[in-house]
């Protein structure tokens, strides 16, 4: 097992002669929650594709866990902004759609149907847990048609976690939702994050990695402990969209107020840093993250001295 959920290594994407991504370098541990922001069009979602395996980059390298990622596979799940159920199955044979997919097969179910419906009903059972993890307890029996925007995106969420994939990748999930949808489901985010800390203090590994793609900094810096910025405004942006941001950001506890005056100075750092095309910097100035992880760790070594 590698130390890194997910890493990337000088990954590079051309579409035609327009190079969008340049030398794109990152390291992910298991349970983090990284956002990722940047201008419209930068190519955050030519990023996640490649992460995904289904469109493979024109250079470089990204691996999983440590295997490289060589089309889809399990250790990846993604989620999209409008994310298609089934409409004839109930949120509760949505979820394990695809462990059906991946640990039953058609001879199965004639040749040896005892086996196949002690599968199912296993598999019923850890839907019913993934949909009580976001909220849906009692919506397992409901078809899409009878459920809001953000109950089905709660369902898209457990059914990309019930597959156990290294990372999850939510390309701006909650942008069609109302406020009060958007801000439940960030709350579930938290909820995710909070198990991960009780999972690394117990010494397991943390079952919620993430790179969510939104356009809302706020969101970004309130629902995550990184947060990434894309942008071509560096010096050498001819050559494409590079990684200019990478900081930790606060941590918030599901029941903390959203108060979001808190964070207001890296707010606005990150908006010059990534969306300003008059700031031209180096694209390094602002990738500081493993130097403050590193100094973080630092300092708590030498308070427990
Ligand atoms: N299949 C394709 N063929 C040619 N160009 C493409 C293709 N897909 C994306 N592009 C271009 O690559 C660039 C990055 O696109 P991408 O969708 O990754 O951006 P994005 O950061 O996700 O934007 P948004 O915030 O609007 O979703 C854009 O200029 C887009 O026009
Ligand atoms: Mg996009």
């Amino acid at each position: 097992m590698s130390e890194f959920a997910l890493e990337i290594k000088s990954l590079s994407h051309v579409f035609g002669s327009y190079r969008v991504l340049d030398n794109i370098n990152l390291q992910v541990l298991p349970g983090q929650i990284v956002a990722v922001v940047g201008p419209s069009g930068c190519g955050k979602s030519t990023l996640l594709k490649a992460i995904l395996g289904t469109h493979p980059p024109t250079q470089g390298e990204i691996l999983t866990d440590g295997m490289p990622v060589r089309g889809p596979n399990r250790n990846v799940g993604i989620v999209y902004q409008n994310y298609a159920l089934y409409d004839f199955m109930t949120a509760e044979k949505n979820v394990s759609f695809g462990l059906k997919l991946d640990e039953t097969s058609l001879p199965m179910r004639f040749l040896g149907p005892r086996k196949y419906f002690a599968k199912r009903r296993q598999h019923f059972e850890k839907s019913r847990a993934f949909l009580h993890q976001v909220g849906l307890s009692d919506a397992c029996g409901k078809y899409p048609n009878e459920m809001s925007g953000g109950m089905k995106q709660r369902v898209a969420v457990a059914q990309a976690f019930i597959m156990r994939p290294k990372i999850v990748l939510l390309d701006e999930p909650f942008g069609a939702l109302d406020e009060a949808m958007r801000e439940d489901l960030q709350i579930m985010l938290l909820r995710f994050y909070q198990e991960n800390l009780i999972a690394k203090r117990e010494g397991r590994r943390p079952e919620y990695t993430i790179l969510m793609v939104t356009h809302e900094l706020n969101e970004a810096i309130y629902v995550a402990d990184r947060v990434i910025g894309l942008s071509r405004f560096h010096t050498q942006g001819e050559n494409g969209a590079a990684i200019v941001y990478d900081r930790p950001c606060p941590v918030f506890r599901p029941d903390d107020p959203r108060d979001f005056s808190k964070f207001v100075e890296q707010r606005e750092e990150l908006r010059k840093a990534v969306f300003d095309e008059t700031f031209i910097k180096d694209r390094n100035d602002y990738v500081t993250f493993w130097r403050e992880l590193g100094n973080l760790a630092d300092s708590v070594a030498s308070i427990k001295k």
